[in-house]
């Protein structure tokens, strides 16, 4: 059998014979559109590489049980701090094309009219696994638009089906409101310390809240109410009560060897937010300065509209709010020695 070469394992040839600008044919003539076809092509990669490291992590997730001794939950971890990886390097790249100067794009803007990263399905997929609802969008109409400009048919269908399968975010709830760690078992020798009693809340609850309160300034005292509507009456976006209150336990105790990874991937989470939405930033502040107010290709408003994107689009916001809720550690409940032993190592 002939030897594996470089160039055929990696298919060099298909990748470096991609690049064809629609503007110049001859060097002489040549313009920044070489830069701004390999830009886009490059991103592309790597989101395909993260959207590839997403399924992966939803393939673990979507089992009903997620075995803490097995390497599942480290897998994920490990795989979600890829992407958070991954999401830096692209953001550092935007600086690589902001090289080229407003005018520099005018000479070949026209050409690639009306196609504009809008049209990335990639980008919308990453955004659709995470987690992100088409409810939620900034200016929603503008997606499922069939004009000059928006998403071909069979993407968008891609997209659809995509939105309908369970996000990272769905099945990461799930798996917080699997958290047994309030069972009753664990709590037979805890001693309450406050006189707080809720018919329908767990003790460690009742005292949690009232430290909470003692926490809380004068002009905050509003937040008492809001923390029992999110982790008592209706949760927060479209996170469970259940699910939030995990969220919250977990963040709270994670020194303790258990909660290690759960904080991680939590962490992780929030990360991957705040990186896609500085990577929004970037992005809406590179076409500001290339295009001014001018609409965009993909015909929504241009920078106005990426400005409006980066408010609202967050797959994890509920989660990474959960610090609203959080006191000082000596301040925490302490827990019983039941639920301890079964969280350490070795006691
Ligand atoms: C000269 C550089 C660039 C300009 C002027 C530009 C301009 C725009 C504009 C105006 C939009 C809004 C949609 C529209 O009406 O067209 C947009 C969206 C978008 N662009 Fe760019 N872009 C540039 C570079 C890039 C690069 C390098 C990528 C990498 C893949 C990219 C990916 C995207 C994505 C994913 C969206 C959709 C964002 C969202 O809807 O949240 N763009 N771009």
């Amino acid at each position: 059998m002939e030897d594996l070469y470089y160039s055929d394992y990696i298919e060099l040839d298909k990748i470096l014979n991609s690049q064809h600008p629609k503007s110049f044919e001859s060097l002489e003539e040549g313009n920044d559109e070489m830069l701004f076809i390999i830009i886009h092509q490059v991103y592309e990669l790597w989101f395909k590489q993260i959207l590839f490291e997403l399924d992966l992590v939803r393939h673990i997730f979507i089992r009903d049980r997620i075995n803490d001794n097995s390497d599942d939950l480290s897998r994920v971890v490990q795989k979600l701090k890829r992407i958070g990886k991954i999401l830096e390097l692209i953001n550092q790249q935007v600086s690589v094309l902001e090289t080229m100067t407003a005018l520099d794009f005018l000479e070949f803007r026209n050409v690639l009219l009306p196609a504009s990263g809008f049209q990335s399905k990639q980008f919308r997929l990453i955004e659709a696994k995470l987690g992100l609802k088409l409810e939620q969008r900034y200016k929603k109409q503008y997606y499922k638009a069939t004009r000059r400009g928006s998403l071909s048919a069979a993407d968008l269908g891609e997209i659809d089906t995509a939105e309908h399968e369970p996000a990272l975010k769905e099945l990461i709830i799930r798996w917080l409101e699997r958290m047994p760690y309030l069972d009753e078992q664990f709590w037979n020798d805890y001693t309450q310390s406050s006189e707080a009693v809720h018919e329908d809340r767990h003790k460690f609850w009742a005292d949690y809240r009232e430290a909470y309160r003692n926490s809380l300034s004068q002009n905050e005292e509003a937040r008492l109410a809001e923390f029992d509507k999110v982790f008592f009456d209706e949760g927060r976006g479209n996170i469970p009560p259940a699910a939030m209150r995990a969220a919250l336990f977990i963040t709270l105790y994670r020194n303790l060897p258990i909660f290690h990874l759960p904080f991680e991937l939590l962490n992780t989470l929030s990360e991957i937010d705040e990186l896609l939405s500085n990577w929004r930033y970037r992005h809406f502040l590179m076409v500001r300065r290339m295009i001014g107010l001018r609409v965009g290709t993909g015909g929504t408003s241009g920078s106005g509209y990426l400005e409006g994107t980066l408010s609202q689009h967050y797959a994890f916001r509920e989660i990474t709010e959960v610090a609203t809720f959080l006191i000082e550690r000596s301040k925490r409940p302490s827990l019983p020695n039941a639920l301890k032993e079964k969280v350490s190592f070795n006691l």
